[in-house]
């Protein structure tokens, strides 16, 4: 089969990488894809957002599945154009990628089949949380414990220029939970984690996620599946009962509080950085996998967890998540990999043949071992070879396996 990877993270690296070591793959490609991704695939010049590019490379590259990373392109109906074309994809269309795209869409779907999520709140009053309803890169949310962080959230909020909404503020332990759908059949994946502030202790701003783990061990496996049946199974039924049935995968953002689990949000793709922790763990063909998914016989695919554990350390900028890094060369990826960790590129780029920063999220690095403790140690081993100026990831990346 003929693959297009859209995106340039370290998520699309971590596709990419899979997908790579299937025996149905012929070739693949990637739009725009990144310096570690030109090592697996075909990288065209064409950014994830140029729809109008990005069917027509698609036609003539003669391409079997197109595998979406970002949701932007989802939700501008990426998937869509492609199908129409009959091209396969895996990636929701646009009715279905507002699930993410729309916070009002979302809350109203949820409501509709009966998901529990945070109370709307119709006057703002600390604490609580501040939403903006479209797509915001991770920057949409403001959680307001005081009158100060309130005042400050809703003028940030106003200054994006779109309408928000008020919620409860909920309490607890977060986790990502990932779902395969084919529209109809939904096949949970395992749990990660993820760290969104930038600061050890989850202090300061938040970010796209700074670290992972997977698997979420004070989650069994039966109450995975649990999970799944109350906040994944019944968004796909209504919304296939809508007309907008999901392909691809969905991935709610949830709180375990102590009344039960509340989901703070949907997304249309896969996670970044879970993505880099959860693909190592999975045993079996994820191209196969995925094409069925997009062929909606998700049904006959088959793979399964590994016993194992995986821990991803994002590798930022030094202003991260202000603003980014150019130009800066990066040192040790080699030892980092030699020393059995896989290193997957966020935000590099090529210049005269070095390899430099690009970015705000640079690297990640990603190990496995037989417990989580065992894979943090390995991951942080491999992080100390690689260099670049100003460089800073978080210390306490699934540091909790020590407690
Ligand atoms: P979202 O984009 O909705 O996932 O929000 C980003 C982050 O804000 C989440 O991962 C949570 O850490 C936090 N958050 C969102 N909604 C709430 C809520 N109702 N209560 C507490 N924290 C929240
Ligand atoms: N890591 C959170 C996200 O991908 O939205």
């Amino acid at each position: 089969m003929k693959v297009l990877v859209v995106g340039s993270g370290g998520r699309e690296h971590a596709l990419a990488w899979a997908l790579s070591r299937s025996p149905r793959l012929s070739e693949l490609h990637a739009a725009p894809g990144n310096p570690g991704i030109a090592a697996l695939a075909n990288c065209h010049p064409v950014h994830a957002d140029d729809q109008a590019s990005l069917v027509p490379l698609a036609g003539e590259l003669g391409i079997d599945l197109v595998v979406v990373g970002p949701e932007a392109p989802l939700v501008a109906g990426l998937a869509d154009e492609l199908r129409h074309r009959g091209v396969a994809v895996f990636g929701p269309g646009a009715g279905a990628a507002r699930i993410e795209g729309s916070k009002a869409f979302s809350k109203e779907v949820m409501d509709a089949a009966g998901v529990p999520t945070a109370r709307s709140l119709a006057i703002a009053r600390p604490p609580c949380v501040v939403k903006a309803d479209g797509l915001a890169a991770g920057k949409g949310v403001w959680v307001c414990h005081t009158q100060a962080e309130l005042d400050a959230g809703l003028r940030a909020a106003e200054s994006l220029g779109q309408p928000f909404h008020v919620e409860e503020l909920l309490e607890g332990e977060e986790v990502s939970l990932f779902a395969l759908c084919d529209g109809t059949n939904v096949v949970p994946l395992p749990a990660a984690q993820d760290y969104k502030r930038i600061g050890e202790g989850d202090e300061g701003p938040n970010t796209g996620g700074m670290g992972s783990y997977s698997p979420v061990p004070r989650l069994s496996e039966a109450e995975l599946a649990e999970l799944a049946d109350a906040v994944c199974r019944p968004i796909i039924e209504e919304l296939a009962r809508r007309g907008s049935p999901f392909v691809g995968v969905l991935f709610a953002g949830v709180m375990l509080t102590d009344d039960g689990p509340r989901v703070l949000e949907y997304n249309c793709r896969f996670g970044d950085p879970e993505t880099q922790s959860l693909l190592p763990r999975l045993e079996g063909d994820l191209l196969e996998t995925l094409a069925s998914a997009a062929a909606g016989r998700l049904s006959e695919a088959s793979f399964t967890a590994s016993e194992s554990s995986a821990v991803t350390l994002v590798l930022a900028a030094r202003d991260y998540p202000a603003r980014g890094d150019s130009g800066s060369p990066i040192t040790g990826i080699e030892e980092a990999e030699a020393s059995g960790a896989l290193v997957f590129h966020a935000g590099t780029a090529l210049h005269d043949g070095r390899l430099v920063t690009n970015g705000g999220r640079i690297l990640n690095v990603t190990a496995l071992g037989d417990s989580i403790a065992s894979a943090r140690d390995a991951a942080y081993a491999a992080a100390a070879h690689i260099q670049f100026p100003g460089m800073r990831y978080r210390t306490d990346i699934a540091a909790f396996s020590r407690a």
